[in-house]
C-alpha cells in the first residue's frame, strides 16, 4: 500500500515527505490526522522555499543578526533597527548603502539582510561587485546580456557588497549602471563599500556616469555609516 501512496504522492507532485513522516502524526480522528498532515506538508513546502532562496542567492558565508552587534553602527533616523533586521524596507524599494573601514561588519550585515529577505519570502542575489561586472562583460560577450538583466531584475533584492573596491573599465562601469538605472524605485540595492561618495568618480570610469549612479542609488537609500576597529584583527588569534 505503501508504494501507491508514495506513487500517488509523486503524480500529484508532492515530493517524498508525507510518505516519510506520515507515521509520526497522532491524531484521534480522520479529520485531525488530515489536518496534522497538510499543515505537515505546508510547513514543508515553506522550508524548501527558504531553502532554494536561501542557495539561490549565492551568499559567500551564510550570517544572521544572531550574535550581531549594533553598537559600531550609526543609524539614520529614517530607517528603524526592526526595519533593517526583518528586511521590510525592501517592500518600499529602498535601499542600504553600508559605509565604513575594513572589517567593521558590513558584509556581515548585507548578507543577514539578505537571508531575512529570503525568509520573508523575497528573491535575493549576492554579488560581489567585480564579480557582478565580469558576470555582466561575459554575458555580453556571448551575446546573453539581456537574459542575464532579466534575470538579475527579478531579484527583489540585489547585494553589490565590495562596491568601489576595484576600479572598473568604461564597459563594466556602463554595465553596472544599467543594472542600478534598471532598479531605480522598482527593486531594493544594498551596497557595501569603503569609499565615500566623493571619491566614487575614479572608480566609474568617468563624472557623467558616476554621478548618474549615484543620483539614482542614493534617492531613496538609508546610509548606514560603520566605524571602529576592524572586527578581524580585534579577534585575530595572532593578537590572542
Ligand atoms: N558587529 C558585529 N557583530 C558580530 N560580528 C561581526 C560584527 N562585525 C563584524 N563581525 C565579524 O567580523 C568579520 C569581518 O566582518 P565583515 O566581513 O562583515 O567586514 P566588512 O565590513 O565587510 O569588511 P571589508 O570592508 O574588508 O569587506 C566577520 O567574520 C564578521 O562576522
Ligand atoms: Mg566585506
Amino acid at each position: 500500500m505503501i508504494e501507491q501512496i508514495a506513487s500517488y504522492c509523486r503524480q500529484l507532485k508532492w515530493g517524498n515527505s508525507i510518505v516519510d513522516n506520515y507515521q509520526s502524526i497522532e491524531a484521534h480522528s480522520h479529520e485531525e490526522f488530515l489536518l496534522r498532515l497538510l499543515e505537515m506538508e505546508l510547513l514543508n513546502r515553506e522550508l524548501t522555499r527558504k531553502n532554494r532562496c536561501l542557495k539561490q542567492a549565492g551568499f559567500d558565508v551564510m550570517k544572521t543578526f544572531q550574535g550581531y552587534s549594533f553598537d559600531q553602527v550609526a543609524i539614520p533616523a529614517s530607517i528603524t533597527l526592526d526595519e533593517i533586521k526583518n528586511a521590510s524596507f525592501i517592500e518600499k524599494k529602498e535601499n542600504l548603502i553600508l559605509y565604513g573601514p575594513v572589517g567593521t561588519g558590513k558584509t556581515h550585515m548585507a548578507t543577514a539582510v539578505g537571508v531575512a529577505a529570503c525568509n520573508r519570502g523575497k528573491k535575493v542575489k549576492f554579488y560581489r561587485t567585480a564579480a557582478l561586472v565580469n558576470e555582466l562583460i561575459d554575458a555580453k560577450t556571448k551575446g546573453n546580456l539581456s537574459k542575464f538583466l532579466k534575470q538579475l531584475e527579478k531579484a527583489d533584492l540585489l547585494i553589490c557588497d565590495e562596491w568601489g573596491y576595484i576600479p572598473l573599465d568604461r564597459q563594466g562601469a556602463q554595465l553596472l549602471f544599467q543594472v542600478v538605472a534598471e532598479r531605480y524605485e522598482k527593486k531594493s540595492v544594498v551596497i557595501t563599500t569603503n569609499l565615500e561618495f566623493g571619491k566614487w568618480n575614479g572608480i566609474f570610469f568617468d563624472e557623467k556616469l558616476t554621478s548618474a549612479i549615484i543620483d539614482r542609488l542614493v534617492h531613496h537609500s538609508h546610509l548606514l555609516i560603520f566605524s571602529g576597529k576592524s572586527y578581524r584583527l580585534e579577534h585575530s588569534k595572532i593578537r590572542q
